[in-house]
């Protein structure tokens, strides 16, 4: 069972924010690509975005440009973008379907969408060639909970152990069944850490989401994870069969058989180092963080619905989805003033309040996985 704790009994007094290099530094964002992108596991997204066999999208991770396809046998993998033959980029197009198998665009090199090489033209007169020791090299896939992971890896740490804090721990809001009503990618102009460290506190709610602190008091709730990769807790909606929308009534059918607690709850979770979970009582909202470069962070936004919802003439989504962009953009926008306030030379690390606990846990959590940790 969980234990829920107030966010200022968690806070460590003495802690400062990051070093402005954290934020700025070509050399640091290598380190992270290196020691976390490409060792962690990264969420991909939705298995339900590749529904046919066939079906694919690209993700980008640590610059390694990846491959996410349905087999055959309906199982997901996952494979690096890269021709055994050459080594050319085998698919440019971000998302589609394979018709039957992947094609090399330069010499025909032809895989199944299982990876495996089934024509080579002219290799049959090289001496010693076998088709099957040139398979597509794969990538670690994991789903759990209808998300997608991938692991660049060559050997990564089983997804079970790296996530078992979380199994178990959402079923109620019945994850994998739930369906995308609405998905906003956004380009913002800061380091991706500033954005974890924004979803970790709501100190910032009264001055800049005037209208959240409406429909949730900024001091309300309690942290149930506070150390370590998974961070978070819930705060408390005022409203009886309130949600967060525009109207602050809930605009879909409950998510999952929910606790009468969970009713006037919103829980925020975030998953380390790419994902962002928010669980409301009608809805799921989720972001995925894609860091390219220091100064610049594309986030994908997603709201998902129990499937009833969308079977109801009077469903509007937009009701959530309006509200959270509004919000989403109220961040990005003071992640952006952030970024650029840090890249002063003015800027020296400040004192984290006891308000900050959260965003504090994320930087020491940040440091371990980048071996700074004094
Ligand atoms: S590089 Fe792919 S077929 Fe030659
Ligand atoms: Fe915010």
């Amino acid at each position: 069972m969980s234990t829920f704790v107030k966010a200022t009994e968690t806070y460590q007094q003495g802690q400062r924010t990051l070093p402005g290099r954290y934020y700025t530094s070509g050399e640091i964002h290598a380190e992270e690509q290196q020691r976390i992108f490409t060792r962690r596991w990264i969420c991909a997204g939705r298995a339900a975005e590749i529904p046919e066999a066939g079906d694919y999208v690209l993700r980008t991770i640590a610059g390694e440009s990846v491959i996410v396809v349905r087999g055959r046998d309906g199982a997901p993998r996952a494979f690096y973008n890269v021709c055994r033959h050459r080594g050319t980029r085998l698919c440019e197009e971000p998302q589609g379907r394979f018709s039957e198998t992947i094609q090399c665009p330069y010499h025909a090199w032809t895989y199944t969408i299982d990876g495996q090489l089934i024509g080579a033209p002219h290799m049959s007169e090289v001496a010693g060639f076998e088709k099957r020791d040139y398979p597509l090299h794969g990538v670690a896939l994991e789903t759990w909970e209808g998300f997608v992971f991938l692991n660049l890896a060559r050997e990564p740490e089983p997804f079970t152990r790296a996530f078992a804090p979380l199994v178990g721990r959402f079923s109620r809001f019945n994850l994998a069944s739930l369906k995308s009503a609405r998905r906003i990618d956004y380009d913002v102009a800061a380091n991706w850490k500033l954005i974890f460290q924004n979803y970790s506190e709501c100190l910032h709610c009264p001055v800049i989401h005037p209208g959240l602190v409406k429909l949730t008091p900024y001091t309300s709730g309690a942290n149930d994870l506070f150390d370590g990769p998974f961070l978070g807790g819930y705060m408390v909606m005022t409203k009886e069969g309130g949600s967060l929308t525009m109207s602050g009534r809930a605009c879909g059918a409950p998510v999952g058989r929910l606790p009468a607690e969970d009713l006037n709850r919103v829980y925020f979770y975030s998953i380390f180092p790419n994902l962002l979970l928010s669980l409301h009582p009608d809805y799921v909202m989720f972001h995925t963080l894609w860091p390219d470069g220091p100064g610049r962070t594309r986030i994908s936004c997603e709201w998902l619905f129990h499937p009833d919802s969308f079977r109801d003439g009077a469903f509007t989504p937009d009701d959530a989805v309006r509200f959270w962009d509004e919000t989403n953009r109220q961040d990005w926008h003071i992640c952006e003033r952030s970024h650029a306030g840090i890249a002063s030379r003015a800027y020296v690390p400040g004192p984290y309040s006891p308000r900050e606990g959260i965003s504090a846990a994320w930087d020491r959590e940040f440091l371990r996985a980048l071996g700074h940790a004094q």
